[in-house]
């Protein structure tokens, strides 16, 4: 049979795509028989219209290309950076986030490590608060005001590939995206019932206007911050 296998480059041919196929068979049909492949943890829900707008800036700004959001299950991550990164963690991310360079550290879990004060000084200049950074600033941010004007257009399309906006939500794109940034001025209650967990307030320190530092900080600080993940057991050894 050998033999014959080896001087026939047909038989050969054949019999390689067989064997590859069984192994591809084997990796595949599990998946297919399972609903999802990620595994459903509570807390996740949709980006709120501010959030979303941050985070579309994080895109057009390139932070990806400094920053990674994929906390690895290795052990100096974990100690580092905290919990790793779960997949229901990012999937209402479009496109996911997780990146591949860290010239600065990983940001799946900078939700609540710094002040907005902080965050709003760092944008404007790095070296302010970090003398040996070589992040560069951010300051327009803070001058670039947020209409807001296609985000419920936006909020319709992620519905499309799966995020669950409710036809509420997207109805109210504009008015929950000024309630969050300015809460005195906006209906927060109806905010919050609509999306639970959320940080509220003037997270640039300009209330006269929703700007874009507004809308980056309230992204950043929501970072990694939905999903209770002391519920979550994190290692075999307990690390
Ligand atoms: C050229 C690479 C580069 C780019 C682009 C960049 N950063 Fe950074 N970032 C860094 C470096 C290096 C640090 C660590 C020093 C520091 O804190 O400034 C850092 C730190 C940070 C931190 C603090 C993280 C922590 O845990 O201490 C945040 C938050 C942050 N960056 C957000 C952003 C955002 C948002 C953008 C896009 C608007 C961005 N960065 C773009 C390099 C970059």
């Amino acid at each position: 049979m050998q033999a014959l296998l080896e001087r026939n480059v047909i038989l050969l041919g054949i019999a390689t795509l067989i064997t590859i196929s069984i192994g591809t068979l084997v990796q595949l049909v599990p998946l297919y028989t399972m609903e999802t492949t990620i595994e459903k943890v509570d807390g996740m829900r949709p980006y709120t219209p501010l959030e979303l707008t941050g985070r579309s800036i994080y895109v057009r700004e390139g932070c990806y290309l400094c920053h990674s959001q994929m906390i690895r299950p290795f052990r100096d991550e974990v100690e580092r950076y905290g919990h790793y990164s779960l997949a229901a963690e990012s999937m209402y991310d479009h496109p996911f986030q997780w990146g591949s360079k860290r010239t600065g550290p990983d940001l799946a879990r900078v939700g609540g490590k710094y002040s907005n004060d902080w965050h709003v000084a760092h944008l404007m200049d790095p070296r302010s608060v970090v003398p040996e950074s070589i992040m560069p600033g951010y300051s327009f941010l803070a001058t670039r005001e947020v209409t807001g004007d296609k985000l419920a257009a936006e909020l319709k399309t992620l519905r499309v590939v799966g995020v669950p906006y409710t036809d509420d939500q997207i109805e109210n794109t504009k008015a929950d995206l000024m309630a969050q940034a300015n809460p005195e001025m906006g209906d927060a209650e109806a905010l919050e019932a609509r999306y639970p967990k959320i940080g509220l307030g003037d997270f640039d320190g300009d209330p006269s206007k929703v700007t874009e530092m507004d809308a980056l900080v309230a992204y950043l600080q929501m970072m990694g911050t939905l999903v209770d993940t002391t519920s979550y057991q994190v290692g075999p050894d307990g690390w």
